[in-house]
């Protein structure tokens, strides 16, 4: 039996405390909180470390530069030194025959109990020689190291959905990996993914050993299951219709909503808005830049960017209830408009500024 990742860090030479700090931060990362921690510490104690396969295909290796940058140093420190890391082309010291062989021995002596975690799409037109590795084409290397995992990721957009390389007119065939391979895969789009959202996912997978709960799109509910919308700290401006004209307005300055812009926060599910990047630094929205939904399946050929959306679900109900507000507000905002306002009137700057307030909500539906 092999060892365990206590007995792993132990022998670097990490303590008790940094054990038990790395359980809380995976349990957290994993979403089990801190009534999770005993069960992530006996796991961690008794669980023989799986072996580790990060294949890279067509993709640009951003996912790997987002996973290394994630918030929880120690965590990222045990998963890339304590983990048996045995194959990974961006962080391996190995090259060549060596590394080959480091791929082969890893399938033969871990059949069924290794993770792979592939980044990049695989291009399946010309038979493949768009990616080819060690004279190998990408969709013979996946069908090799997927037949035996016991689970398999597909980071990032590339290789949940195709993303970019898949993009119209997809002139290499460029393919997600769950169309490929006959068993289930945990799909972590984005482009990158959020780290600690693939930390959390490989937390999940090392601590109960079993598939997250996935939604139709073989996202983990967990970090997919609401949209950015739903907790955009710009939401209130949505709902109060005050929205960004163009990114260098007033608006713009004051932080109101971008749907105008063409944010697809409203139709995109991911965690940006709740975990953010960079250590909860922020996110596009902070940043002053719409979603592009880049978590979402197909999002290059999703539409232009800088269109905003004709409507989405929810968004009818919300039309629907304006329309009922218009017909009650037309005649009187007609009649109210003509009206001189008296100048002695003391509530005339409120009523105007909150007539400015109604005539921006309609205008911006
Ligand atoms: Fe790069 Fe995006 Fe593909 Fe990740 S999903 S490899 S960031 S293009
Ligand atoms: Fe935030 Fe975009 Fe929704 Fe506006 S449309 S609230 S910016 S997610
Ligand atoms: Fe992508 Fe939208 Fe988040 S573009 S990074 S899902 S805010």
């Amino acid at each position: 039996m092999g060892q365990s990742i206590w007995n792993s860090m132990e022998q670097k030479g990490y303590s008790r405390r940094d054990f038990l700090t790395f359980c809380a931060a995976a349990a957290t990362a994993a979403g089990f909180g801190q009534s999770g921690v005993a069960e992530v510490v006996s796991a961690f104690e008794k669980k023989e470390k799986p072996a580790v396969i990060w294949m890279h295909f067509q993709e640009c290796t951003c996912c790997s530069e987002s996973f290394i940058r994630a918030s929880h140093p120690i965590v990222l420190d045990v998963l890339l030194n304590i983990l048996d890391l045995n194959y990974s082309e961006t962080l391996m010291a190995a090259s060549g025959f060596q590394a080959e062989k480091s791929l082969n021995d890893t399938i033969k002596n871990n059949k069924g109990k290794y993770i792979v975690l592939i980044e990049g799409a695989v291009p399946t037109g010309d038979d493949g020689v768009y990616c080819m590795i060690g004279g190998k084409t990408a969709e013979s290397i996946l069908q090799t190291v997927a037949k035996d995992a016991a689970a398999v990721v597909a980071w990032g957009s590339c290789a949940s959905n195709g993303c970019v390389q898949a993009a119209k007119p997809n002139p290499t065939g460029a393919t997600p990996i769950h169309k490929l391979i006959d068993k289930p895969v945990i799909n972590v789009p984005g482009c990158p993914p959020i780290a600690d959202v693939m930390m959390g996912v490989v937390s999940h997978l090392l601590v109960l050993g079993s598939t997250p709960e996935l939604d139709s799109q073989g996202r983990p509910k967990e970090f997919y299951g609401r949209r950015v919308h739903d907790t955009c700290y710009r939401r209130p401006n949505y709902d109060a219709g005050l929205f960004v004209e163009s990114f260098d307005d007033e608006n713009a300055r004051k932080g109101y909503c971008l749907y105008k812009m063409g944010c697809r926060g409203p139709v995109t599910y991911n965690a940006c808005s709740v975990i953010k990047w960079n250590e909860g630094t922020s996110y596009p929205i902070q940043s002053g830049h719409g979603c592009i939904g880049c978590s979402e399946e197909g999002f290059w050929d999703n539409g232009p960017f800088y269109q905003h959306l004709a409507s989405f679900p929810g968004s009818a109900l919300r039309a629907q209830r304006t329309q009922w507000a218009w017909l009650w507000a037309r005649p009187r905002w007609s009649a109210w408009e003509p009206m001189p306002l008296s100048p002695t009137s003391a509530n005339v700057p409120s009523l105007q500024k909150c007539m400015k307030t109604i005539r921006r909500s309609f205008e911006g539906l």
